[in-house]
């Protein structure tokens, strides 16, 4: 197949899937994915990404381009040491590209920000419909951004490239009709509110600490707040100024566990709402400032450690399979298992609300999730 007969093949599969709207077909059958693509690229096609280069490969990449996967582009940042331990650039899926021009609704003459241009590839579709003298986009890696515009003058698409971080927005062209943002992050930066104007609508990953992510679509009201449901499920690569590390466990726990924690035992599986990528996201919503990570003890069996960001608290709960109730310590102010727990609980006696239902406000004193309406808080964003 040529590459236009690929892309005729991904409209009309994108399109028979529900996830592109008739107004955005005739950029995606135009725009050369292929061209914003590097030599080497990496693909998730079973299991695990392996590595494709178009000289070895040339059909297996020119497939790869067309195929309805993200392609990594980068990993750590272009560190270059080999080891590809995080994808940090990519061109994302495009049943997730087209999903989101969905959500961002924008029409000809509106104005938009992109943030993460990564290849360009979104940048040029936007370029495409809207034309290229209302899009702006902006990229904090200086090669990435070096590649993204080599790949649209190619293209012929000139839309503003910035190198620069795109938490602070774009001043210099505000105020915009849509913001969108294809990288996540745990909280919508202000500016990007300020600079869009009432009535518009910003559209981005989110990704809260203790895990599970979404896309939310804010609509920015005429008193400096936003507010929007979120509208499906999305894994994005993390905003790098908001990647959060952890703090290193002997800074909540100096000396040998148990320490001074508390015990006591509960009969939900921490694994349950590990492996419910909802669930986490739910429980994570509520707890903005909880984390966690989880070490296996062999046999299946996994200690998960809580903690918070202020780095008061900390509690495990070890996951033994077949066991029907599990151990947990707790120390600090907080209980952090109980909290969890709690969560999970009351997101399951909601009837396990989807992610349409939960939402986010933002205002420049930070942000605030709810369930159903603005005026339902969820238990950690309550005044
Ligand atoms: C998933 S990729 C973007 C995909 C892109 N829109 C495309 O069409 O190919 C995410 C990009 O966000 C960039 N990024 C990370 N942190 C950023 C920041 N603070 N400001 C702007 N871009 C950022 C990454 O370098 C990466 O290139």
């Amino acid at each position: 197949m040529t590459p236009e007969q690929q892309r005729a093949a991904l409209v009309a599969a994108l399109t028979d899937a529900g996830s592109l709207p008739a107004e955005w077909a005739p950029a995606v059958a135009a725009v050369p994915r292929h061209e914003f693509l590097p030599d080497t690229i990496w693909a998730d096609e079973d299991g695990g990404d392996t590595e494709c280069s178009r000289t070895k490969e040339p059909e297996r990449w020119m497939r790869l381009a067309y195929s309805d996967l993200p392609i990594v582009t980068q990993w750590d940042d272009g560190a270059g040491d080999g080891d590809h331990r995080t994808p940090t650039s990519s061109a994302s899926m495009p049943t997730m590209v087209a999903e989101m021009l969905s959500d961002l609704d924008a029409v000809p003459g509106h104005r938009v920000l992109e943030i993460g241009t990564g290849t360009g590839y979104n940048a040029a579709l936007l370029a495409h419909r809207l034309g290229a003298e209302t899009v702006s986009t902006v990229e904090v890696d200086a090669q990435v951004t070096a590649q993204a515009r080599t790949a649209l003058r190619r293209t012929g698409y000139t839309p503003e490239v910035v190198c620069g971080d795109g938490a602070l927005g774009w001043g210099a062209r505000a105020p915009y009709d849509r913001i969108i943002s294809t990288v996540s992050l745990r909280d919508i930066p202000p500016a990007w509110v300020a600079q869009t104007r009432p009535g518009g609508v910003i559209v981005s990953p989110v990704s809260p600490l203790l895990g599970g992510g979404a896309i939310v679509r804010l609509t920015v009201g005429g008193d400096g707040t936003a507010s929007g449901p979120f509208t499906r499920s999305a894994a994005f690569m993390m905003l790098r100024q908001q990647r959060y590390q952890g703090t290193p466990v002997d800074d909540y726990l100096p000396g040998e566990w148990p320490g001074d924690s508390g015990q006591s035992w509960t009969s939900l599986d921490p694994e349950a709402i590990g492996g419910d990528w909802l669930a986490q996201f739910a429980c994570a919503l509520a707890l903005p400032d909880v984390y966690y990570r989880r070490n296996e003890f062999g046999d299946g069996g996994w200690t998960w450690w809580l903690f918070d960001t202020a780095v008061t608290s900390w509690a495990t709960v070890d996951s033994v399979p077949g066991e029907s109730r599990f151990e947990v310590r707790q120390s600090g102010p907080r209980q952090l298992w109980d909290e969890t727990e709690a969560s999970y609980t009351r997101w399951t006696a909601a009837g396990r609300p989807g992610y349409e239902r939960y939402g986010l406000t933002v205002s420049p004193a930070g942000q605030a999730a709810w369930l159903d309406e603005p005026g339902n808080p969820l238990p950690g964003h309550r005044k």
